[in-house]
């Protein structure tokens, strides 16, 4: 054998390379003969010359394939093949391209391209995907009509677009509308269907289909409730209607991710659609109706209207994030919804945007696109549109996309285009805006304040620090929605939007009678630290008056996080104002349960850990973890009076919904039930766990039993009672690992791994563990580095059979740096291990160098 040499560095690719393609698709025709580790693809497709593009190499993309035969205009020729695709010289006008190519689907553990899980064939073809099933010009430029064949002896047969028609052992379907390769997908199973149906509102009948396997017809049902919901959404707050006969949905155990929205074809993840009310909590609930609305909801913002390349991949996740966002707020809880998305901002994004993997919401660079669907390119590009409609006004922001649904349907766009139509339609100059896309790291506002004769000032400064290959930041544009509130708590200036262009910039408030409380960046107005040192009474005073709710769970939250920091700092007492503002709120009983249950969550311990680390404190993991228990031990002592009768209040009679009205009450009571469960030593619980009839209750009272050291028992029975439900089953496993104390998280995680039920094929079972270790941030980050150690074995385990699923697993190390000495030489060495490992993928290679380089 040859020396190990190092991985060799992967080529980079950047945004201001981008040429277009030497030539147009016209039409392509695809044959599918399906066999497990011998499936024929067979291509025709038109080429023709584009007129837009200068270089007329003619390149296709392909790998893993084997050719069989290629031909020209119906003449044998033989290409140039690399492990990258082919060339070959072509007539100087339009001809007909046919190849026909060998691929395996069943030795695929990638998951990527055409594979097989459980018998079943499917794909996945976003990003570069589809270049793994035939040769093809496989970039989102490229776009074609498509026709496909399928032959094979399954009953069921799908792909994108019209039946076109149907026989024993073969289906062909035809999409009329042009679309890029990476939205291409295929399905064949022996599948059954949870069908209904759609009527446009022009009148269009459209034939909706959930496509599982037998055992989970009876989870569809919600699923096709949230469909038909989001078609109706779409047509009447976008204007924008289904444009097929046909919509299916399949579910896939195996997926890498939430979902695909393949033209007509999306694939799901069986966990993103799947739901019973036995098997699936009011979260899981929530996040399916959310993410049946996104991939349902691409048809427009993705697919009518796609990316010219890859580096604008935020056009349609930003938006569409966006779109499903405005969607959930509609259906259930504006607010809720609100500061569900601000907490999940800030553990995740906020994170990634200040550490190694820092990039802009448009990067300008990659090695490896998988590596960039990102809370970056998702979340921080929806809350770019956020702040573009906050700062247009809704008239201006819906009066924007008609037109950009006008002018560029059919096309594959930039984000100039998107924030042209934006400069059209309202005659704003957009250019600092911009900044938003292409400057990365988060901005950090501080605020002072004066007051004088009935005049009160506020100003503002706004700094980002530097991040990876961008030392220097420029101000951006930043809409702070301010109220302003009495000395007895009323409204005196009701929700304003300060436009902020400056580095530092000062807005005045006058005829006030007295000195306002200032109530900054309501509705979470923007995506930045709001870095305001405000006092307990300050915090207080908001928690029980601010008129806008998400400022009002801000306060509480404020005043949590200062609590946990004198804890961890100090040794200090848990803070009176906070426990009694907590107190006042919880009574209140005109306030949504949902939203009450926010109010009494904690921040996350990595939410600290990053909070110290800013204060220039080595967080201590363990200490945050103490911390963390001694508050709600106090919490819960403080709160005695008064949980019982929450808890009884918010039980729900009757039939299970999972709607937000009964689902917000069983929130408020499962956290109760949390408090509760650390002085009743589990009685509780245990009662909640033996009357539980969905799994809402069945699991949060499981929890809350690992929480009061109890539940062995039950945790058995749960094995006993679900075994057979992998979905449940995930719950299972990930629960232990998150419920295992720091020094004992990293050992019960590989003990799970040797379950006889653990299996690396399957990533959302390894997420299940492997994930749940990661979310332990004391477990993990445990001074041992055990839980390091673990994470690389496992890692470098997955990463020969999936490199996409290892690799955005690697990011749970991006926090690295924040520790001491110790635990950053037992992350080193579990990183360097990774990179060190012989073949490791790209995919991973370049998430690993990102995290060891020089930040
Ligand atoms: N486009 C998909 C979405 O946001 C996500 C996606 C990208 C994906 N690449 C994937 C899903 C690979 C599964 C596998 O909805
Ligand atoms: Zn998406």
């Amino acid at each position: 054998m040859k020396d190990a040499a190092p991985n060799a560095t992967p080529e980079t690719i950047y945004l201001k390379d981008y040429t277009p393609f030497g030539f147009v698709v016209e039409e392509v025709h695809l044959t599918f003969r399906l066999a497990p580790r011998a499936t024929r693809v067979l291509s025709r497709i038109r080429f023709a010359p584009n007129p837009e593009a200068t270089d007329r190499t003619f390149f296709l993309h392909g790998e893993e394939l084997r050719l069989i035969s290629a031909k020209i205009d119906g003449q044998e020729v033989t290409p140039e093949v690399t492990d990258k695709g082919l060339t070959c010289a072509v007539p100087d006008g339009a001809f007909t391209w046919e190849a026909e190519v060998e691929i395996s689907p069943e030795t695929n553990t990638a998951l990527e391209g055409l594979y097989m899980s459980n018998g079943m064939y499917c794909t996945q073809c976003e990003a570069e995907g589809f270049r793994k099933i035939t040769f093809y010009p496989d970039r989102p430029d490229v776009m074609s009509t498509f026709t496909v064949l399928i032959e094979g002896d399954l009953p069921v047969l799908l792909s994108n677009g019209n039946k076109a028609g149907q026989g024993e052992g073969w289906a062909e379907w035809h999409d009329p509308w042009p679309k890029p390769a990476y939205l291409f997908a295929l399905v064949a199973g022996d599948l059954v269907n949870h069908p209904d149906r759609f009527t446009t509102r022009s009148g269009r009948d459209v034939e909706l289909n959930i496509w599982v396997r037998e055992g989970d017809l009876h989870k569809c049902a919600f699923g096709m409730e949230a469909l038909k919901k989001s078609m109706r959404w779409d047509e009447e707050v976008y204007g924008r209607e289904y444009d097929l006969d046909i919509f299916n949905i399949v579910a896939v155990d195996d997926f890498n991710m939430g979902a695909m929205e393949n033209k007509g074809l999306n694939i799901f993840n069986s966990s993103a659609v799947l739901a019973s009310p036995d098997t699936a909590t009011d979260m899981n609930f929530e996040r399916i109706e959310a993410i049946i609305a996104h991939e349902y909801f691409h048809n427009w913002t993705g697919n009518r209207i796609t990316c010219r390349d890859w580096f604008q991949l935020c056009l349609k996740e930003g938006l569409t994030v966006f779109r499903d966002a405005q969607f959930t707020a509609d259906m259930r809880s504006a607010p809720v919804k609100r500061i569900d998305d601000a907490r999940d901002l800030r553990a995740r994004q906020f994170p990634e945007d200040n550490g190694p993997l820092s990039h802009p919401v448009r990067p300008d660079s990659f090695q490896e696109i998988n590596n960039f669907y990102t809370a970056t390119v998702y979340e921080k590009g929806a809350e770019v549109i956020g702040m573009l409609k906050r700062l247009v006004g809704d008239a201006g922001y819906y009066k924007a996309l008609d037109l950009y649904f006008d002018r560029h349907d059919g096309q594959a766009c930039t984000i100039e285009d998107w924030t042209k139509v934006f400069e059209d339609v309202t005659g704003r100059d957009l250019s600092q805006f911009k900044r938003w896309y292409t400057q990365s790291g988060t901005p950090r506002i501080s605020v002072e304040n004066s007051w004088a004769d009935g005049t009160y000032t506020l100003t503002f400064t706004q700094e980002t620090r530097p991040t990876p290959g961008q030392p220097d930041k420029a101000p951006q544009v930043i809409p702070i929605a301010v109220g302003l509130l009495g000395p007895n708590g009323d409204e005196v200036v009701p929700t304003t939007v300060l436009e902020m262009t400056e580095a530092r910039q000062s807005f005045t408030f006058d005829k006030l009678a007295a000195e306002p409380v200032p109530s900054i960046l309501r509705d979470f107005s923007a995506p930045v630290i709001l870095d305001r040192q405000l006092s307990a009474a300050e915090n207080a005073f908001l928690l029980a008056h601010d008129t806008d709710p998400f400022n009002r769970w801000e306060a509480g939250r404020n005043l949590a996080r200062a609590t946990l920091l004198d804890m961890v700092r100090d040794d200090a007492a848990p803070d009176g104002d906070y426990l009694d503002g907590i107190k006042a709120v919880l009574r209140d009983r005109d306030l949504d349960p949902a939203f009450r249950a926010q109010v009494l969550s904690l921040p996350a311990q990595s939410e600290i850990a990053q909070a110290l680390h800013d204060g220039d404190t080595t967080p201590d993991p363990e200490a945050i973890y103490a911390a963390h228990e001694g508050l709600k031990l106090r919490l819960a002592e403080h709160l005695q009076d008064l949980l019982p009768t929450l808890y009884a209040e918010n039980q729900v009679e009757g039939l299970y919904s999972p709607e937000a009205g009964p689902a917000g009450k069983r929130a408020l009571a499962g956290a109760v039930l949390g408090l509760i469960s650390r002085v009743d030593g589990g009685a509780q619980a245990g009662k909640q766990y033996e009357a539980a009839d969905n799994m809402t209750l069945q699991l949060s009272a499981l929890s809350n039993l690992l929480t009061a050291g109890k539940g062995e028992a039950e945790l058995q029975a749960f094995y006993d009672q679900w075994h057979h439900d992998r979905l449940v089953m995930d719950k299972w496993f990930g629960l232990q690992v998150g419920h295992a104390a720091p020094d004992r998280a990293a050992e019960m995680a590989r003990k799970l791994t040797e379950h006889p039920d653990f299996t690396l094929t399957n990533p959302n079972r390894f997420r299940a563990v492997m994930g749940a270790l990661g979310m332990n941030h004391a477990g993990f980050h445990h001074a041992s580095g055990a839980g390091y150690a673990l994470m690389a074995d496992k890692l470098i385990e997955l990463d020969a059979r999936n490199p996409q699923t290892t690799a955005r697993m690697c990011a749970m190390f991006q926090t690295w740096r924040r520790y001491d000495a110790g635990r950053q030489a037992h992350a080193r060495a579990a990183l360097e291990r990774i990179a060190g490992t012989e073949g490791l993928s790209r995919d991973t290679t370049e998430m690993v160098s990102r995290m060891l380089g020089d930040a």
